[in-house]
C-alpha cells in the first residue's frame, strides 16, 4: 500500500502522525514531509486510520 501525499493541502494539523508516527513524519513547523509513502505490511491499519484522520484530505491511499 501506498499512501500519496497532496503536500500542497497539508495544514499541519499531526494527526497523521499522532496515529502512526513511524509512518507520517512531520518537519520541524509540523508540516508532513514531501514525497509519496511505501507502508510495510505490518503498518497498513495504522497508516490507513492516519490517512483517513486528516482533515484537509492530504493523504490519499492508493491501494493498487
Ligand atoms: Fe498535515 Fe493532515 Fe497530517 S494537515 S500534518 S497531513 S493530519
Amino acid at each position: 500500500m501506498r499512501i500519496i501525499v497532496h503536500k500542497a493541502k497539508c495544514q499541519g494539523h499531526a494527526r497523521c502522525s499522532a496515529q502512526a508516527p513511524d509512518v507520517f513524519k512531520l518537519d520541524d513547523e509540523g508540516y508532513i514531509l514531501p514525497g509519496d509513502i511505501e507502508v510495510a505490511e505490518g503498518e497498513q491499519r495504522l497508516a490507513s486510520r492516519g490517512a483517513r484522520s486528516c482533515p484537509e484530505r492530504a493523504l490519499e491511499l492508493d491501494r493498487t
